[in-house]
């Protein structure tokens, strides 16, 4: 049983973990501890209770000065309650005044995993998960929070979100809702995140927390490049093999903030949710708030298994395309190919030597639509351009589907050119302030995505396009970030519900188009991987990690991303060199080995390749078809870090029974009087032996204990970013 419940202390067990709560006298929901498993212990004998001065009582401690909620570890704190600490809810519930307090009303369990209506959550069978709804009540009024927990016990998982119920006859007015938090009686530990900016996301970055708040956020009504909403929080020695670490994912794609604040008295709390900067709801009599879902993860062995309890929990229980068990197209998208500049003749050229190449799929990027050759007009106007296509799109796809390939398109739904039809017609369907210039992001605005009619139109389009041809792949994209935003269709007091609507508004769509094309291959994008979050993977099984295609940067890049995300949703493609993005140039091996960490792709002019590269090229597709189990299914394992390594870079996929496994090793600095280089496989079989294979060539049979525990030797790289790759398999 994952979860057990004796009189008032609720214990909730995973294969590796345990999570505690305790209603105490006082009716309050205290965190009691999450850590290593263990039995059900009452941990409330770890508590301390003293009179701290300056934290005060609560109405049901009377007098009683030992007791606040100021220093006591709770699940849910609210503001008005004498907790000084960063909250989870800041809530008018009709005095005009910020005053809630929260007490233990009701729970249940249920079998399986609850859902979060109009928000991506992690789902499951009812064999997989069990859920725990702990009802509080505000002290006073009928304002209710459902804290609601998802116990994953083969993932070390615990899933969280909270439900606000207004009960009242009065408006409740919200300004601040955290999905949860977690108190711990220790703060020694480090907080690890994901920062970046526009080509260069999710940069790994390892702090020590310090008394005060340590916080991230987007405020840009999407994730963004600049914050991933996903942290750890580890010991100070933890490393990838060894340590406590702790992950927070936050399933959700718009702003975000996450705070970790240790106290006056040493300990630690952590809660994320929807970014509150600009946040204000009103909650009705009778409705219901849902916010979104955290992840929470726990392992004791480093952070190379709390990546793969992520990655396992994501790719099984997360991402619910069709596709997400099927092998994935190898694809060449024409955007560095041709930019603006194509037609179909060389959409054709590209697709016939993709063909030959051994590809499977076609992608028409940016400017099939519209008046649509730069980035200064036509987005809103879903029309093919059969001028600049020479054919309607129905003729372009059938075409390439006779030379043997899939066909995907380019959308970027939520955007509007001034220079559009749309933008002529319907300048309201913008989100901007009527009588002010707008704040411009590539010279486009944000569509008014929380209105129906708005919404209304993108389906209308999107639909009609998908209809008129056999598109089996889109790229939904997403230009800029919001700024100044405003919808005419909500009162003035009620502009602090826009961003969150407009995620909403989001979801439903991407909602209605995979529920109507079910065989949909959908992959995210946001100027690469702005919004690269847990709460797109739920519609997208892959994402396009980054518009930076350089192989070295991108080592970078999808190192940080390994982390929380599986790595068969990092689309990653070989392009040109000099490199379009920093003018590096990488051998065309090395691209290809680096693409081939994640969902592999092309991303050049196909027919412009030199023979040599064309031979290379066609045993890349080759190799990544053949191995694609591997890649996708396989553990993944980050053997050396381009951060701590400055020599080279190396990860691994083994087969989760130990079966095969390969590692790839990317060199990235070079030496006189060179030194010998190893890496050590992992997750092996000991006693079993294996054949090795270094790019493609037989090279010795070993035993998985040598691998493990010897290593292998490198080769001496031969030129700037060199690289080599292993295969192994048992031995027959
Ligand atoms: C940004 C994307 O990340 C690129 O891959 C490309 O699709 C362009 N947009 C097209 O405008």
């Amino acid at each position: 049983m994952g979860i057990n419940i004796n009189n008032n202390i609720f214990t909730l067990h995973t294969l590796g973990s345990t999570y505690q709560m305790k209603v105490d006298e006082k009716k309050i929901l205290l965190h009691t501890y999450y850590g290593k498993r263990t039995d059900d212990t009452d941990y409330s004998y770890l508590l301390e209770m003293a009179d701290r001065g300056f934290s005060g009582n609560i109405p049901q401690a009377k007098d009683e000065r030992t007791y606040s909620l100021d220093f006591l570890p709770q699940e849910f704190p609210v503001w008005g309650s004498g907790d000084y600490r960063v909250n989870c809810l800041v809530a008018d519930l009709g005095s005009g005044a910020n005053d809630c307090l929260l007490v233990f009303d009701r729970y249940a369990v249920y079998k399986g995993k609850y859902e979060l209506q109009g928000l991506p959550a992690m789902f499951a069978s009812e064999d997989e998960a069990e859920t725990l709804e702990i009802v509080l009540k505000d002290y006073h009024e009928n304002f209710y929070v459902h804290l609601y927990y998802g116990v994953y016990e083969k993932y070390d998982v615990i899933t969280r979100a909270a439900v606000l119920e207004n009960n009242t006859d009065k408006e409740i007015k919200i300004s601040r809702i955290m999905s949860s938090c977690l108190d711990m009686n220790r703060s020694d530990m480090d907080m690890i995140h994901f920062h970046g900016r526009h080509a260069n996301e999710r940069e790994f970055e390892r702090t020590p927390l310090f008394h005060g708040i340590s916080e991230l956020r987007s405020t840009r009504g999407t994730s963004s490049h600049q914050h991933n909403p996903f942290i750890i929080l580890s010991d100070k020695n933890t490393d990838e093999n060894i340590g406590d670490c702790y992950g927070f994912s936050l399933l959700y794609s718009g702003g975000f903030h996450m705070q970790a604040e240790v106290d006056q008295t040493n300990q630690l709390r952590v809660v994320m949710g929807i970014d509150d900067s600009d946040f204000k709801w009103s909650l009705q009599p009778g409705e219901l708030f849902y916010s979104p879902e955290v992840c929470m993860s726990y392992s004791n062995s480093g952070f190379s298994k709390l990546s793969r309890n992520y990655h396992d929990a994501f790719l099984n229980n997360l991402i619910r395309s069709a596709w997400k068990d099927k092998q994935r197209p190898v694809l060449v998208n024409n955007w560095e190919a041709t930019y603006f500049d194509f037609d179909g003749n060389k959409l054709l050229d590209i697709a016939k030597e993709a063909k030959t190449l051994g590809l499977d799929m076609l992608v028409l990027d940016d400017g099939w639509f519209g008046k649509r050759d730069s980035d200064y007009s036509g987005l809103g106007d879903w029309y093919v351009n059969e001028k600049k296509l020479g054919c309607s799109l129905r003729e372009l796809t059938d075409r390439i589907n006779e030379i043997g390939l899939k066909f995907g398109i380019w959308f970027e739904p939520e955007m509007i050119s001034e220079d559009s039809d749309l933008y002529r017609e319907h300048p309201d369907f913008a989100l901007k302030l009527p009588d002010r210039e707008p704040v411009r992001g590539r010279s486009q605005l944000v569509l008014d995505m929380s209105r129906k009619e708005v919404c209304d139109y993108i389906k209308e389009r999107l639909f009609a396009i998908m209809d008129s041809a056999n598109i089996e792949y889109i790229k939904w994209d997403m230009n800029r970030s919001l700024a100044a935003a405003y919808s005419i269709a909500l009162p003035g007091e009620r502009q602090g519900e826009l961003r969150h609507r407009y995620v909403l508004g989001l979801y439903s769509i991407l909602e209605e188009l995979l529920n109507r094309y079910p065989n949909l291959l959908l992959e995210g994008c946001s100027g690469g991987g702005g919004r690269f979050d847990a709460g797109m993977l739920y519609y997208c099984p892959q994402i396009w990690c980054s518009d930076n295609t350089d192989a070295i940067e991108r080592l970078h890049i999808q190192y940080g991303t390994s982390f929380a995300y599986p790595m068969s949703s990092v689309s990653a493609h070989v392009s040109v060199c000099p490199n379009h993005q920093n003018g590096r140039v990488t051998p065309f091996k090395t691209r290809g080995i680096c693409a081939m960490q994640g969902t592999f792709g092309y991303e050049l002019d196909l027919s412009k390749m030199t023979e040599d590269e064309k031979i290379l090229a066609k045993e890349q597709v080759e190799t990544f078809k053949k191995h694609y189990k591997l890649f996708q299914f396989g553990d993944y394992y980050r053997i050396e870090s381009p951060i701590e390594n400055r020599d080279f870079t190396a990860w691994e996929y083994a087969d989760k029974n130990g079966t095969e496994a390969s590692i790839s090793v990317v060199f990235t600095d070079m030496h006189g009087n060179h030194l010998p280089h190893f890496v050590k496989f992992k997750g092996l079989l000991s006693d079993r032996k294996y054949n090795v294979c270094r790019d493609g060539e037989f090279v010795g049979v070993h035993t998985g204990a040598a691998l493990m525990n010897g290593g292998i030797l490198l080769p001496v790289p031969k030129e700037n970013y060199d690289s080599c790759w292993f295969y192994i398999c048992l031995e027959e």
